[in-house]
């Protein structure tokens, strides 16, 4: 009799014998590592109790062959996870601490402590300062948004980081007065005093504009008026022609990053590349949320992915690829709001896809990697548990 089968009948997992082939051909994740990823980004939030390690984390985004990460914090076990990757990260500095960040030392204590020690074998090329502050009421900290980016650009300049490690902010899709048609997009009137002088600061320090953008939102706001194909990229969406430009939109994220191009080209700049922080689709949602489901959430993903694969650029910069960062990596089940707040996740918390777009990764079973203690100790549990095993199995 196998051996394999005797295992069988006496100790139930064959999955964990494949759980430990895994591990040991995996070699380090070398063997998932492609020359080229895919040049999608992905978000990595952590509002949850259920998530796995970071080390496991950092095997499951390398087999899904994302090739950039941004995070809101600037997580050391995250950013370690990921050394000597090929993945680039984007780091924040949350709400909470960005008016602390107006201090020059706070700034440059936060730059030694946070990316200085892990580059350059964890690549961090950007970090954002707040998330869509502007969005907010809080003017004391709007106030200090500015500030803030100075200081931590000076500070990575003091330690000979400029123009490695770009300096900028994620503004919600809120801050625009105006977003149609794209050409007459225009920022609200409350957040121009902010954004002129910030425009002028992303031109001069080359960093990029990001915005985060949800399609799905104007759709749930408005199911009966905004057509389905047009939110999801679908190819018989009948899209809008913008009449001043004769440019003509074939799905919305396109046509609100183009509203952002035109909203800061009015305030004078031509020169500030906008980025998309944020997308996504939730997989499910409250009752009065119209088309959180799994199937718009794929289509939304899969054809959103399809689009990255072609490098293509918005109608008004058809040769620059636009930049995505799709919301989220994990469903965060500690999010408030309303319940598609917690399911915008391709992933669930053990690794399995929400949805198929065709991105399977592989979530390793436990810490073996990163020489952790917890590796350690799941090879020593390993080597017990089949010793134990075999013993029991002849006996
Ligand atoms: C950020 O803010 C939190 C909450 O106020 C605080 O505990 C933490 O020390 C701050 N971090 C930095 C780097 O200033
Ligand atoms: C901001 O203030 C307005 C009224 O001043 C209020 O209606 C709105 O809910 C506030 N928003 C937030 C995010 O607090
Ligand atoms: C910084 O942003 C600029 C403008 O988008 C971009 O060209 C450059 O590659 C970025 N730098 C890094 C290190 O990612």
């Amino acid at each position: 009799m196998a051996v394999a089968e005797r295992f069988g009948t006496r100790w139930p997992p064959s999955r964990f014998f494949v759980a430990v082939l895994l591990v040991l051909l995996t070699d380090g994740g070398a063997a998932w590592k492609r020359a080229e990823g895919l040049s999608m980004g992905i978000n990595y939030g952590q509002i949850a109790d259920n998530l796995p390690s970071p080390a496991r984390v950092s095997y499951l985004v390398r087999s899904m062959q994302v090739s950039k990460v941004k995070l809101y914090d600037a997580d050391p076990y995250v950013l370690s996870a990921f050394v000597d990757t090929d993945v680039e990260f984007v780091v924040g500095i949350g709400n909470e601490n960005v008016s602390a960040m107006v201090e020059p030392a706070a700034a440059r204590a936060w730059v030694e402590r946070h990316v200085q020690p892990y580059l350059p074998g964890t690549r961090i090329t950007c970090i954002t300062v707040g998330n869509e502050v502007l969005k907010g009421n809080d003017s004391a900290l709007k106030a200090s948004l500015l500030p803030a980016m100075q200081s931590v650009y000076q500070a990575l300049t003091a330690v000979g980081l400029q123009g490695r490690v770009n300096v900028t902010t994620a503004h919600s899709l809120d801050i625009m007065g105006s977003t149609y048609p794209p050409s007459a997009g225009a920022f609200g009137p409350d957040a121009v005093p902010y954004l002129q002088p910030l425009l002028a600061f992303l031109s001069a320090a080359r960093s990029p504009f990001l915005i985060n953008c949800y399609p799905y939102f104007a759709y749930k706001a408005d199911p009966g008026n905004v057509p389905l194909e047009y939110v999801l990229f679908q190819p018989d969406a009948a899209g809008v022609t913008d009449a001043s430009t004769g440019l003509r939109y074939d799905n919305m994220l396109y046509a609100q990053v183009d509203s952002v191009y035109a909203a800061i080209q009015k305030l004078g700049h031509t020169d500030v590349d906008v980025k998309v922080s944020e997308t996504g689709w939730p997989s499910r949602g409250d009752p009065d949320e119209a088309g959180a489901t799994p199937e718009y959430a794929r289509t939304y993903i899969g054809n959103l992915l399809q689009r990255i694969e072609m490098g293509q650029g918005t109608p008004m910069r058809p040769s620059a690829p636009v930049d995505v960062y799709v919301f989220a990596l994990f469903n965060e089940n500690l999010k408030p709001g309303p319940a598609s707040e917690r399911n915008y996740g391709l992933l669930y918390p053990d690794g399995t896809p929400v949805y198929d777009v065709g991105l399977r990764g592989y979530l390793p079973p436990m810490d073996y990697s990163q020489g952790t203690r917890e590796g350690v100790r799941f090879f020593v549990f390993i080597s017990l548990v089949a010793i134990v095993s075999i013993t029991l199995s002849l006996s």
